[in-house]
């Protein structure tokens, strides 16, 4: 099954590409987290990236799609995947369709703007190991510190008010085109993002299914 997920910032496709990821037994592709993961350690890409992802834009698309082409390539991505955040531009997505890759589903989970800025502001992401959570609606353990590795949950830079602000301008600008892209394939499946987690997965995967 190869599949994209494709939505607004902080529409929940991380948290749901986790639990699919889970139930497939396929590997979740983030681009945000793999250029997060090349900040932390501090190569080229990430420090190309760092000024464009701070600013809430796009990193360049060259850069991306070198990044996916590599991912694509290793093994454990032979019986599928799940992209989360890419395509994001119209070029990314012909990109995606020049390397040969047959998509069977892409799932588009909507979320109006007016949540999505109470979704960020109570994100909490662990600098270690890249878990996410959200204060309210999925907190860790303690609330404090992640429940995975012990580490202490800092806020994202890019999750600060004035950038998600521009993250979704960028958003309606530049990725909503996709929806065109995609819906002509006949591939495109709307999910209604949902208040609870769960109920969203359970859309999902009868949108997967479907
Ligand atoms: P990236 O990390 O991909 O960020 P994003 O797409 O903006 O998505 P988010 O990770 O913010 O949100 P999400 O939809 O995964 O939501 P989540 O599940 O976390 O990209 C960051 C940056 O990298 C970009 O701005 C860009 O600079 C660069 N980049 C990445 N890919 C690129 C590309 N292809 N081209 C160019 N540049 C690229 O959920 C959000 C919060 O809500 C969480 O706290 C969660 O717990 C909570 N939540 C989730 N679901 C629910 C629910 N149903 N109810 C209540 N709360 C929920």
């Amino acid at each position: 099954m190869k599949l994209i997920f494709l939505g607004a910032p902080g529409a929940g496709k991380g948290t749901q590409a986790e639990v699919v990821s889970e139930k497939l037994h396929i590997p979740a592709i983030s681009t945000g987290n793999i250029i997060r993961e090349a900040l932390k350690n501090g190569t080229e890409l990430g420090l190309r990236a760092k000024e464009y992802m701070d600013a809430g834009k796009l990193v360049p698309d060259e850069v991306v799609i070198d990044i996916i082409r590599e991912r694509l390539a290793q093994p454990d991505c032979a019986n599928g995947f799940i992209l989360d955040g890419f395509p994001r531009t119209v070029p990314q997505a012909e990109a995606l369709d020049r390397m040969g890759v047959e998509i069977d589903k892409v799932v588009d989970i909507e979320v109006p703007d007016e949540k999505i800025a109470k979704r960020m502001a109570g994100r909490r992401v662990c600098p270690d190991c890249g878990a996410s959570y959200h204060i309210e609606y999925k907190p860790s353990k303690d609330g404090k510190t992640c429940s995975l590795c012990g580490a202490e949950l800092v806020q994202r830079k890019d999750d600060h008010p004035d950038v998600v602000a521009d993250r979704l301008r960028v958003y309606h600008e530049q990725t909503e085109p996709l929806k065109d892209y995609y819906g002509k394939t006949g591939k495109l499946k709307i999910v209604i993002g949902q208040e609870e987690v769960a109920d969203t997965t359970r859309m999902t995967l009868e949108a997967i299914e479907a």
